[in-house]
């Protein structure tokens, strides 16, 4: 019998907390603040800046948005970008990915200071992830740990499988399970028989972008599995990157989607935005 892991729920008990936290603040007559710029018109970035701005208003943080035509120029948008790190008032700043196919996304990602890299993309802020040095840690990885930690899932010495290996996911999930001691292994679309490592591990972390990629078959009894994708299937319903309802059965512990890793990643947004406030405040 397997148990879901509520993403919804943890993270309303983590945006709950940031809330307190953002209340005692305003009694100091002190505000945390969040910089949320879109380029474009994307439908799935619309959907995720709506979100973010959603759990702004849900926990005090007061969200700024800067909405950019798809044909803005990347000075333009580079200029936004250190007016937004000089400005004081803004404590987080975070460009909603990908960007229009003309803009350097990289260059765009290294304009924003570190300090204000609520979405830890920075190669330094990357860096000190590795070295466990940070104040915060890449949104989505982070809230996959504290959804373990909520459910007293101990990754520590545990065969961890990340399908995966992208910036954003898989590279930061692989720091934040080692620093935990679990034994990491990132899997991708260049590895030989992916079920054979899948089949042995004791946590699957799917961060592949395909949908239902993840059979039965290729999940061992009794695993954790950790679903970070976001697709839609073919008959245009939302569905992750797991196989949920053949898979389900064979784990102990399993994220859904929609309603698992995705309201996480918000959370932990809102909670490095408030770190970033101290950082600034204390810096
Ligand atoms: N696009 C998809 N996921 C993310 C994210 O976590 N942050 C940003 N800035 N863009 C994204």
């Amino acid at each position: 019998m397997y148990k879901l892991i509520d993403g919804k729920e943890v993270s309303a008990f983590i945006k709950n907390q940031v809330k307190d936290e953002v209340e005692v603040l305003k009694e100091k007559g002190e505000s945390v603040s969040l910089a949320v710029i879109i380029v474009g018109d994307n439908p799935a970035s619309r959907v995720y800046v709506n979100n973010k701005k959603k759990a702004c208003e849900a926990t005090g943080i007061i969200s700024y948005e800067y909405a950019l035509p798809e044909e803005t120029k990347e000075e333009e948008l580079l200029a936004l970008i250190k007016e937004l790190n000089e400005n004081s008032e803004i404590n987080g700043i975070l460009c909603q990915l990908p960007l229009p196919k003309h803009i350097d996304e990289k260059k765009v990602i290294d304009a924003i200071a570190s300090e204000k890299d609520v979405d830890c993309f920075r190669a330094e802020n990357v860096g000190k992830m590795w070295l466990g040095e940070y104040d915060f840690a890449a949104c989505t990885p982070k809230g996959v740990m504290l959804l373990l930690e909520y459910y007293g899932i101990d990754v520590c010495g545990k065969n961890c499988v990340i399908i995966g290996r992208s910036n954003i996911v898989g590279k930061p999930m692989a720091s934040l399970l080692l620093e935990k001691s679990a034994t990491v292994t990132i899997c991708h679309s260049k590895t030989k028989d992916l079920a054979s490592f899948t089949r042995n591990a004791d946590v699957i972390v799917a961060a592949v972008g395909r949908p239902k990629f993840v059979t039965a078959d290729m999940v061992g009894d009794g695993a954790v599995v950790v679903d970070v994708g976001i697709n839609r299937d073919e008959n245009g319903k939302l569905c992750g990157d797991v196989d949920f309802e053949n898979v389900k059965e064979k784990t102990s512990y399993i994220t859904p989607v929609p309603g698992g890793c995705g309201p996480m990643t918000i959370a932990v947004l809102m909670r490095n935005t408030l770190v970033a406030y101290r950082i600034q405040k204390n810096g």
